[in-house]
């Protein structure tokens, strides 16, 4: 004890103290600060694709080969991108289940976070369109007329003039895009799933596929009732033309043979 205090009050002892202190403060700053940023970035990004490849080898490999080549059962993921796999999975459509004409859309099973971590991983395969960011697909600065115009010259031939979906050959249909998340619609236009082609940026601009997805908000949201109150189905003007022909005019001829189907009678009698 006193040999310590003894020292304690040695000239040097101070600066022996604060050279000690400096060098754990520098230690341990180097131990974590350094870690800082990017490199923890880095990690987290790796950690990210790590359980990635981990839900990818349970739930996907199957079908689509154990380091994303393909097989007899599923295409090679290498190179569709992280926006392919969150549109796929997003929508249910992946996992697949059984054989059809079309892979439908179904019940999500993995969670946003499990989504991109399967994201991340496939795109560490190879490089592909992104995952959007919401201000690509968000309404601010769309242009709700053009993205009209845009849709009829682009996808109302398979999806329907206000996007109810329609039938297509062999059993494949275009499906409605009512209540589709925005996300999903970018997401689609970049990856043309399945039977859709797809519209890269240099087909459909970011503006265009903006103004796109503004104009089906518009036309899906709540607030555009149908004026008259019952709708056909936005089938367009000839198909509702025609319908107003067959059953309107069927009706009044139905009418027109009641009603001298009874004079004759009444005139027998
Ligand atoms: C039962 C087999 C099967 C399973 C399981 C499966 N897929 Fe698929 N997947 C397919 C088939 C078949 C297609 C091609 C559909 C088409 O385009 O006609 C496909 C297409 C895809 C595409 C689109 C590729 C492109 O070119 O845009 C992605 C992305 C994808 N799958 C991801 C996944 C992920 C992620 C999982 C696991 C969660 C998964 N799949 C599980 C069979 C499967
Ligand atoms: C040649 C016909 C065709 C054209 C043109 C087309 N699509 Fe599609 N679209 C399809 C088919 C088929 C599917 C279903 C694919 C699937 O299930 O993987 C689809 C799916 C979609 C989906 C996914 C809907 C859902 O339920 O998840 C969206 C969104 C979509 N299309 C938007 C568009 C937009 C926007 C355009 C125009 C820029 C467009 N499509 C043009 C045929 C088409």
């Amino acid at each position: 004890m006193k040999k310590l205090s003894a020292r304690r009050r040695h000239p040097l002892a101070a600066l022996v103290v604060l050279l000690l202190a400096l060098a754990c403060t520098g230690g341990l700053y180097a131990a974590f600060a350094p870690a800082s940023k990017a490199q923890a970035d880095e990690t987290a990004q790796s950690l990210t694709i790590e359980e990635g490849k981990k839900l990818y080898s349970v739930g996907c490999a199957s079908c689509h080969g154990t380091d994303g080549q393909g097989t007899s059962d599923g295409p090679s993921l290498v190179g569709v991108g992280a926006a392919a796999v969150d549109f796929q999975v997003g929508t249910g459509r992946m996992p697949a289940q059984q054989p059809g004409a079309q892979i439908p859309r179904k019940k999500v099973v993995y969670s946003q976070a499990e989504i991109d971590q399967l994201a991340a991983y496939i795109a560490s395969l190879g490089a592909g369109p992104a995952v959007p960011t919401e201000e690509k697909y968000g309404d601010e600065g769309a242009d709700i007329a053009k993205g009209g115009e845009l849709f009829r010259t682009n996808c109302a031939q398979c999806h329907n003039f206000t996007g109810k979906g329609g039938a297509l050959t062999h059993g494949k249909f275009a499906p409605s895009l009512e209540g589709v998340d925005p996300k999903h619609i970018y997401e689609a236009m970049q990856t043309g799933p399945q039977n859709m082609p797809s519209f890269p940026d240099t087909t459909l601009s970011e503006q265009n596929k903006k103004d796109i997805i503004a104009y089906l908000n518009a036309v899906n949201g709540d607030e555009t009732e149908s004026p008259g109150g019952l709708e056909l189905g936005g089938l367009g003007p000839v198909s509702e033309g025609l319908f107003a022909w067959i059953f309107g005019l069927g009706a009044l001829i139905a009418v027109a043979v009641w009603v001298a189907a009874r004079t004759a009678k009444a005139k027998k009698s």
